[in-house]
């Protein structure tokens, strides 16, 4: 592969606040170095359907503050299967796409691991993702937005749980993580926070919120990561229901949801986005591949794309202590 000319661009899996800035950095980066870029539309979906824009400074105006994507993007069944990638390759080549920028979570960069081992576009990936689950970045785009989100409605929450004396198991996004849940449960001030990285007992989970709500709390607030291997807050709400013991305990659950994803990114996710986008476009340059940009201790870091997705990142333990110190 000689000097990189043109290179594509995508977001892809789901949508992140703050993948807009990343994108205008990758474009802008580009552009002051002299690459042509093409946005390709909808992720690997996308690249599958050959339906590619082309991009200047001009097309990321004004974006730099918007929640989802201007480029869309899609979970791509299709990508998949080795004949997906195949028109993929072919679509690419015949756009004279010599390399490639995908912002997204976990599944982006495992399929972008496949497609780098079989085709041999230089490929370098920006961590999208409000789950922040992705080894070698202490950060990623997203998170803090989220974070932020979850804690202003656990806020809201907070004042009609008092008011009624209730209990509100309030379920946060974070299909295999627990990153969201234990930043806004200690900010939330939340009683109790369950995620998948600890195995919650029910009987204790049980026990717990009973003390806390026949003592000094008349009101409690419990976040669940909706991975959580309970089953997440419906699931918990069944089982306390059931429960005699619970049955003058006024319980209700909120699922936060997809309110997560959306909104404009917070200054933090834009000033990391824009720091990983245009950290992507140098280490294409560089001649890297088949890696993603992170940020680590306030440093740009590379780490290869198959250790991103099939190592896992841990949680912090003094969080988890603080979680049930503070309550
Ligand atoms: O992007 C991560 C995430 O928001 C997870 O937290 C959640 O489990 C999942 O995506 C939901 O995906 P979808 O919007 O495709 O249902």
């Amino acid at each position: 592969m000689g000097v990189i000319q043109k290179i594509g661009v995508f977001t892809s899996g789901g949508d992140a606040p703050g993948m807009n800035a990343c994108l205008r950095a990758v474009v802008r980066k580009s552009v002051s170095v002299g690459l042509d870029v093409v946005g390709i539309r909808r992720g690997y979906q996308g690249m599958i359907e050959g339906d590619f824009v082309d991009m200047d400074s001009k097309s990321v105006s004004n974006i730099v503050q918007k929640g989802g994507t201007i480029l869309k993007s899609a979970r791509s069944k299709a990508f998949r299967t080795p004949e997906g990638r195949a028109l993929a390759a072919g679509y690419l080549k015949q756009a004279g796409i010599q390399g490639l920028v995908a912002i997204g979570g976990d599944g982006t960069l495992a399929g972008a691991s496949v497609f780098y081992d079989e085709y041999k576009i230089p490929l370098v990936g920006c961590p999208g993702t409000i789950d922040n689950d992705l080894f070698g970045t202490d950060e990623t785009i997203g998170f803090d937005t989220a974070v932020n989100t979850a804690i202003q409605n656990i806020d809201k929450i907070r004042d009609t749980a008092d008011a009624h004396d209730r209990l509100f198991l309030v379920e946060v996004m974070g299909r295999d993580a627990g990153f969201i849940a234990l930043n806004c449960g200690i900010g939330g001030g939340a009683e109790m926070v369950l995620i998948p990285e600890t195995l919650s007992d029910l009987d204790e989970v049980k026990h717990h919120i009973y003390t806390l709500m026949s003592s000094q709390h008349r009101s409690s607030i419990v976040v669940v990561a909706e991975g959580d291997e309970t089953g997440g807050a419906t699931q918990i709400a069944n089982v306390l229901r059931a429960d005699a013991a619970f049955e003058n305990i006024d319980l209700r659950v909120c699922i936060l949801g997809h309110t997560q994803r959306g909104g404009a990114p917070s200054a933090r996710d834009r000033v990391l986005a824009s720091r990983l986008g245009v950290a992507a476009v140098d280490a294409l340059l560089a001649g890297h591949s088949n890696v993603m940009v992170g940020i680590v201790n306030n440093e740009i870091k590379l780490t290869p794309s198959r250790n991103v997705w099939s190592r896992k990142k841990s949680i912090s333990y003094e969080l988890l202590g603080l979680t049930q110190m503070l309550s």
